[in-house]
């Protein structure tokens, strides 16, 4: 037994959907099931509150709505361990070691806290907090604290794992070969796209399936997706390349059905309520064992309250661990005998 460790987490702002189904959990869930790796799967609450500060009580509701969902994909956790930021203080610690090896100028270079600044405009205004700023330090401390060595996230994340890689090589420079520096490995192929067409999934936007909608949600979001605006009467000949139902049915049908789709649409044979009620129908039948799972669970909360417990305290060790070498490292350890 000596497995790569994975470190990996979501920030509990919201439940999981689809998009980061295909975005990021089904490939920790294949990861986890080759067995060659020691998965340690972070609820990211510190981070969340970076730009929810002024909304605890949506953080602290979502860490274990975001727990479940882990759940009912498929994350084990005999096998991968979820856990809590803010119940590992050692990460806290960590940063503030980590806070003198990052300049503020190399924080605001950082093209995903510079999107994601442009897009929080609301909260921030004109000038961000230095708790947001630097994020990126704090996440660099979520991953080495628990000597991280493959990171699978999607494209977005790319920019702070390579200013993760930088404080690491910085600190072994100063301090000597302490920290283990984390690889990313690109989950996504590509993001997908709400069912309104717009680029980014999300909450606000109400254009989501939820792994935990119902089948009635999920009915009725489909019946309500963007199709080719063109197509009035059932015998209009389609396109099926600017309808969010076809995209969709790429995900979810299987191929000849969706050949099918595609050839009906363009010859005018296909009526765009019966394709949108088969596609409604597989996305559920995909849901169907996703949906079992958490009611499971949504049944025995003390049942994942203890798996949130377990994998906290167990990814604390490792942390507590670090911890050790960094403060020897820095020179920090005045009254240890060895
Ligand atoms: N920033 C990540 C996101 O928004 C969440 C996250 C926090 C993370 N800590 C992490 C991802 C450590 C990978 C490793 O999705
Ligand atoms: Fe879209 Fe289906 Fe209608 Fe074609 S038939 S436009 S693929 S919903």
């Amino acid at each position: 037994m000596n497995k790569k460790r994975i470190l990996t987490g979501d920030r509990p702002t919201g439940r999981l959907h689809i998009g980061h189904y295909f975005g990021s959990l089904r490939k920790r869930v294949e990861m986890q099931e080759t067995g060659e790796y020691e998965p340690f799967i972070e609820i990211a609450d510190v981070q969340a509150l970076t730009d929810n500060f002024n909304n605890p009580e949506k953080v602290r509701s979502n860490v274990r709505e975001v727990c479940m969902d882990y759940l009912s994909v498929g994350i084990d956790p005999t096998k991968s361990t979820i856990f809590v930021q803010s119940m590992i203080p050692e990460i806290a610690e960590l940063t503030v070691y980590y806070s003198n090896l990052v300049t503020i100028a190399r924080l605001q270079r950082n093209p995903t806290v510079k999107t994601e600044l442009a897009q929080k405009r609301e909260i921030f205004g004109e000038s961000v907090t230095y708790g947001f700023l630097g994020y990126p330090v704090s996440q660099a401390a979520d991953i080495t604290a628990f000597e991280g060595r493959y990171v699978p996230v999607g494209e977005d994340q790319e920019p702070l794992i390579e200013q993760c890689r930088e404080i690491v090589r910085k600190f072994n420079s100063i301090y000597g070969e302490v920290l283990v520096e984390p690889e990313i490995v690109l989950t996504n192929t590509k993001r997908i796209k709400g069912l309104d067409g717009n680029e980014k999934m999300g909450k606000s936007l109400g254009n989501a399936i939820y792994l935990s909608d119902s089948e009635e949600e999920v009915t009725r979001k489909v019946m309500a997706a963007v199709t080719d605006p063109n197509r009035i009467k059932k015998d209009d000949l389609g396109n099926p390349d600017v309808c969010m139902v076809y995209y969709y049915h790429k995900l979810f049908t299987p191929e000849e059905a969706c050949e099918n789709c595609c050839r009906e649409c363009k010859a005018g044979e296909r009526g765009c309520v019966a394709c949108k009620r088969e596609l409604a129908e597989n996305i559920n039948k995909f849901l169907e064992p996703i949906r079992e799972k958490r009611k499971y669970y949504e049944e025995r909360p003390e049942l994942v309250d203890k798996i949130l417990i377990e994998g906290t305290e167990k990814a604390r060790q490792t942390a507590i661990e670090t911890m050790r070498k960094v403060k020897d490292a820095m020179k920090l350890n005045y009254f240890d005998k060895n």
